[in-house]
């Protein structure tokens, strides 16, 4: 880790650990990858704008999220099969934010229970809501994660079906997962060419089951993953039950324009991410920082507006809450934190996003990031 001195590293090292099949997992998008590319490179577009010989000795990144003070503007976004990068990946992930002060979002499609993942952090934890399953599957979910006291349903809107990640289809994940051994044979030589992963992953149980979607016959298997997103859409007229079965704050995930936010809103979201899935689902949709300014305008401060996509940078996670986001949450540079080094790792990746939004802010002149404000960037005339 002593080597690693940005993301991209963090990236790097975390191909040198996993399997192919894993880290393309993390890293791919969906089709041309396009969105994925432009998550990022949209942050170039937005220039600081520093106010000089401004005396900042000390940097205050507290913010508040949902009325929970965080210590970081940034969150952990819900990353699925995070088991797959690191035994226990999401309690070892959720205890490294928690020590940083800051929130873990856990996903449907994670490898650890939600009362583990609750457990193993002092900070709040949110779930993240797919139906898979249908409805009573994820009403038991939903109560499982009240009554071990998660603070917040994020609903994930952006998954009818699973996006076409081509890297998927070349590493053999579908056959890895649920073909006949025959089928497997090719592509379980990425596995021996990793082999302190394999042996990590072997130790901790070998191929897991879904502890937190919970069928007739027990925990689900990784077998029936992909064709139970394609039966699990959710629709507005789901948020009525969602709503009465959770009883607490919701986040509507995965909203693009003015009119999915209002809809959001009206379905009872009381914060918003404006979000594309990491690039992961509909390949060629707009960046997220690109529609944040409609979707900030659509929400007149009916709901907290959070932002995901892209972030690698401090300065970014700054452009962001500049532009108007009240927080951001982060995919995959944790993931690749997690992949590299477990929580040694993720902490890394804390520490590098966190140096940078210190230092950013001291060049720009500005003390707290609740002052951050359009006035401290440009942004291209046609954002607004
Ligand atoms: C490996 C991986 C798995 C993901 N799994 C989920 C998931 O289970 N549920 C969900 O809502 N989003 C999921 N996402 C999307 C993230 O929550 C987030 O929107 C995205 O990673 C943000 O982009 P970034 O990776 O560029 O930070 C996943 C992302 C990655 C990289």
């Amino acid at each position: 880790m002593r080597r690693v001195v940005n993301i991209a590293d963090l990236r790097d090292a975390a191909k040198k650990r996993l399997p192919r099949v894993v880290f393309d997992y993390i890293d791919g998008g969906a089709d041309a990858e396009w969105t994925l590319r432009e998550n990022s490179r949209v942050f170039d577009d937005v220039m600081l704008r520093p106010r000089s010989a401004v005396a900042t000795p000390s940097v205050d990144l507290r913010t508040t999220v949902l009325g929970s003070t965080i210590d970081l503007p940034f969150l952990f976004a819900p990353v699925g099969s995070s088991r797959l990068f690191f035994p226990r990946g999401e309690e070892v992930a959720a205890r490294v934010a928690g020590e940083a002060g800051t929130i873990y979002t856990l996903s449907t499609l994670s490898g650890c229970a939600v009362r583990d993942v609750k457990a193993a952090t002092r900070a709040p934890v949110w779930y993240q809501l797919y139906l898979i399953g249908g409805r009573d599957v994820a009403t038991g979910a939903i109560e499982r994660a009240k009554n071990c006291g998660c603070s917040a349903l994020v609903v994930t809107v952006d998954t009818p079906v699973a996006g076409m990640r081509e890297r998927d289809v070349r590493n053999g994940t579908k056959e890895l997962v649920s073909g006949a051994p025959f089928a497997k044979l090719p592509y379980v030589f990425q596995f021996l060419a990793r082999p302190r992963w394999f042996a990590a992953y072997l130790r901790d149980g070998g191929l897991m089951r879904f502890p937190n979607i919970v069928l007739k016959d027990g925990p689900m298997s990784y077998a029936d993953v992909g064709a139970a997103l394609e039966q699990s859409m959710v629709s507005w007229d789901d948020f009525k039950w969602i709503r009465e079965a959770w009883q607490g704050p919701i986040v509507v995930k995965g909203v693009h324009t003015a009119d999915d936010a209002r809809r959001a809103i009206d379905h009872g979201a009381a914060a918003i991410v404006v979000s594309n899935h990491g690039g992961r689902q509909l390949d060629g949709v707009a960046p997220t920082l690109r529609v944040l300014p409609e979707v900030i305008a659509a929400t007149k401060g009916r709901a907290e507006v959070l932002l995901d996509g892209g972030i690698r940078r401090g300065s970014d996670v700054v452009k962001a809450l500049c532009v108007g986001a009240r927080a951001v949450l982060i995919g995959r540079a944790y993931a690749y934190g997690l992949g590299a080094a477990g929580g040694e790792g993720v902490a890394r990746t804390i520490d590098i996003l966190r140096s940078g939004i210190v230092r950013t802010m001291k060049l720009l002149g500005c003390s707290s990031v609740r002052d951050l404000d359009r006035s401290f960037v440009h942004i291209p005339a046609e954002w607004l």
